[in-house]
């Protein structure tokens, strides 16, 4: 047995480690298909937007092998699938097209090439209309998704005027896929009297039930929702699902046969929505010294052509326009443009990484126009412990720890030194330049929309001493499950081979929210380590009664409960309680304290804490070619007390690349009419293994545990790294403008692709 005192903090492995890698754990796609299981394909016009005049399906009905071919029709109870807004996002499109690849029906055959086939048979004529693509023609025709937001603080325009020094700016950050490598896929099984049983691969069981029921026109009762793991989620599962998992349940409902739906590359890219792309204009104005005295800044966002998760995602971007900076003046506006492209959604971050990119770039224009190191005005700028503390939104920095951590990162990462030896390899290399950049993190954790932030739990004892832990966390490969099951060991102080994990379930834990929000542990295992308590207590109680002793002589250790002065193990003390009708199942249920927000005022905490950490990067460009390297990386990241050292660092390692592949080489590109043309990884690029850096140090921040009551003061890591990787952006153009001896600063969109690093040195040719 394994020291159980020791298992929190321990570096385990993540449980499904070994199976992930012998292909042995099971996804969707491997369960073994039920008998008679049908296949479905969704299919679509060729054709951006406009009115549906005819759909001509026949050639697809009568194709070999098709069973059913489902219409908006069909639905025996709402169209409406939207997470967010009733009636936005119809399953299948009934009288119009809104984007290109929206799907309009969907075959259902016995096997899935048959389906895939047919789904090309349709004839489909719409009455085409220009379409509204870009952020830029959603201004000009004021085609929102909803109302424009604002906060603001102080005087911001007076602090502007009066300031010594005034800038303007643009910053432009590029849409993501989510390119998770198991997409999306769900297996629906008929039940008696009606009901369905969903296997999907989402990140929120209880919607799709919710959704599933409500399209089926039948209580959310008679349909269950299972998920045992997603092969990466990373928000593209967050809402995006269901529609996919609902065409399932809703063709088995029709067929009464076993429905499997899942989304080759090319379709789950074209149909489904991605990160939001952001058009931003900023002013600031500042001292001789780059201190910030007033802020303003208009962001508008790409949301494709409907709600979805729009709202929440843009009002994120808003709370992280300041990162980690004290602004004294500020306002900040946010449009979420209408376009006729699919609908944005979730991705990590949640709208954050676009918001600091902005914070960053007021930084570093600032940092170039009074000649200082950026490094030096983000110091100058960092919230601090006095009244220089308050966010735009009104909330309260507390235990900010960035001048610490970016102090104890500025040695390690010898940045000093670096920074001259880079200048001195650039003055002698004329088309290779390096540059460097270290930028910090501070992420705001919970769920804006305060419902959103509980969860609850699920355990039984069985009479062997064994125990089966459920929550409502969906594992998506963060290690969510492992963290969890930790949690529920140590409260026990069992061996964590005695806690079995099991598939989500939304017939076990009822109401969940999506794991999202970087909080799945955060919730989850509150809720658990609730439940865990319960059944501590009860064994505690029945123990005291039975042996006649103390309470307080009763000791759980290592796997052995001692009472008195004897000892007998977990399972030998759980079989008497058995014995003696003690209930050995509990359920445990968590919600974050002390948050709330008023969307009126745009005031409040919608943050329970912070998560910080920073990352020096230093890259190499070629100036002729504009192809980009990340030569090395130095990180690190406050965890709080982590639970799990291994899983943790995963996160960390994984969110820096995955946000370094958003700032540089994954373009998502549709042509002028609005067709995606980057839907397969032949035309769009996630980094690779040899794109990571040579040299990757990662270090945990140990001068902090979280001062909130989080479970075992540990800190959310789901999120938050991928914007360490806001570093490589800044590298990128700080190796740019050595070509103006740093002069000028270059305008870098982002992705800093080899073509937008040409923009960028011809931009600085042009000023
Ligand atoms: N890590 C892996 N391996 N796969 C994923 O899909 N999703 C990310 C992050 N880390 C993801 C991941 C996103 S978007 C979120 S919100 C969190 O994990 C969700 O899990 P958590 O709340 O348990 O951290
Ligand atoms: Mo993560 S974008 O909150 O699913």
């Amino acid at each position: 047995m394994s020291d159980s005192a020791s298992i929190l903090g321990a570096a385990l492995n993540h449980d499904s480690a070994i199976k992930h890698t012998t292909g042995e754990a099971l996804y969707i796609d491997d369960i073994p298909e039920p008998r008679g299981t049908l296949h479905l394909v969704p299919g679509y016009a060729n054709a951006v937007c406009g009115q549906l005049r005819s759909v001509d399906l026949s050639a697809v009905e009568s194709a070999t092998n098709v069973v059913a071919v489902l219409r908006a029709d069909d639905v025996p109870g709402t169209l409406d699938i939207s997470p967010t807004h009733a009636g936005d996002d119809p399953l299948l499109a009934k009288d119009r097209i809104r984007y290109f690849g929206e799907p309009v029906f969907a075959v259902v055959a016995r096997g899935y090439q048959d389906a895939r086939r047919a789904s090309r048979l349709a004839k489909i004529d719409i009455d085409s209309q220009d379409p509204i693509l870009t952020v830029e023609n959603a201004l000009n025709a004021q085609s929102f998704v909803s109302e424009s937001r604002q906060i603001q603080r102080n005087d911001w325009q007076g602090a502007i005027e009066q300031a010594p020094h005034r800038l303007r700016g643009t910053t432009v950050s590029g849409s993501q896929d989510h390119f998770y490598l198991e997409g999306q896929v769900s297996l629906a099984i008929p039940q008696e009297d009606g009901g369905v049983h969903i296997y999907a691969s989402t990140q929120h069981p209880s919607e799709i039930q919710h959704v599933a029921a409500q399209v089926l026109g039948l209580p959310d009762h008679t349909v269950t929702v299972e998920v045992r793991r997603m092969g990466g989620g990373f928000g593209g599962k967050e809402s995006q699902a269901a529609q996919w998992a609902v065409l399932a349940a809703l063709a088995a409902s029709k067929t009464g046969q076993p429905v499997k739906c899942r989304l080759d590359r090319d379709l789950d890219m074209i149909m489904t929505g991605k990160r939001h792309d952001f058009h931003s204009d900023w002013e600031v104005g500042y001292d001789q010294d780059g201190r910030i005295a007033g802020v303003d800044i208009h962001m508008a966002s790409r949301c494709g052509c409907s709600h979805d998760l729009s709202d929440p995602v843009n009002d994120r971007a808003m709370f992280h326009a300041d990162n980690a900076y004290f602004y004294p003046a500020v306002r900040i506006r946010s449009d979420r443009c209408q376009t006729n492209t699919v609908s944005n959604t979730a991705f990590r971050g949640f709208g954050g990484p676009q918001g600091m990119l902005i914070a960053e770039q007021i930084i570093q224009a600032i940092a170039h126009e009074r000649r200082l190191d950026p490094l030096d005005v983000r110091r100058l700028n960092f919230y601090e412990h006095n009244d220089r503390n308050l966010t735009p939104y009104h909330m309260q920095v507390e235990a900010f720890v960035l001048d610490e951590l970016v102090e104890q990162l500025e040695s390690t990462s010898r940045y000093r030194e670096r920074r001259k030896s880079i200048k001195a390899f650039n003055s002698t290399n004329p088309y290779l330049r390096r540059g460097l950049a270290l930028t910090p993190v501070k992420f705001g954790i919970s769920f804006t929309n305060t419902p959103l932030n509980q969860a609850g739990a699920l355990l039984h004892v069985y009479k062997d001493g064994s125990v089966l832990l459920n929550h409502g966390g969906t594992e998506m490969g963060q290690g969510l499950l492992i963290k969890v099951a930790q949690v529920v060991a140590a409260e026990l102080q069992i061996d964590i081979d005695q806690v079995q994990i099991s598939s989500t379930h939304t017939g076990k834990v009822p109401n969940t929210s999506a794991t999202a929000a970087s909080s799945g542990t955060d919730l989850n295992g509150m809720a658990a380590q609730n439940a865990a308590r319960t059944i501590r207590r009860r064994l505690t109680a029945f123990a005291a009664t039975h042996y006649d002793v103390a309470e307080n002589e009763i000791e759980f250790h290592h796997g052995q409960v001692r009472i008195a002065d004897s000892s007998m193990t977990f399972s030998e003390l759980v079989l008497e309680a058995y014995l003696h009708r003690v209930q050995l199942s509990a359920t445990g249920f968590y919600r974050t304290p002390k948050i709330w927000w008023d969307a009126e005022t745009a005031r409040g905490r919608p943050f329970y804490y912070f998560a910080y950490g920073a990352a020096v990067s230093e890259v190499v460009v070629d100036l002729l070619t504009g192809e980009n390297r990340v030569v090395a990386v130095d990180i690190l990241h406050d965890v709080g007390r982590s639970l799990n050292p291994a899983v943790d660092a995963g996160q960390i390692e994984g969110g820096f690349i995955q946000g370094m592949g958003w700032l540089t080489t994954e373009e998502v590109w549709w042509d002028g009419d609005g067709r995606l043309m980057t839907h397969a990884p032949s035309t769009y690029k996630i980094p690779a293994c040899s794109d990571r850096p040579a040299h990757f140090r990662l270090d945990m921040y140990t001068g902090s545990e979280n001062i909130e009551a989080t479970v075992y003061r540990s800190k959310a890591v789901g999120e938050p790294p991928l914007m360490l990787a806001l570093s490589v952006h800044q590298a990128i153009a700080d190796a740019l403008s050595s070509t103006s001896d740093h002069g000028e600063l270059p305008q870098l969109r982002a992705p800093a692709t080899p073509e937008a690093v040409l923009d960028a040195i011809q931009s600085l040719r042009t000023l």
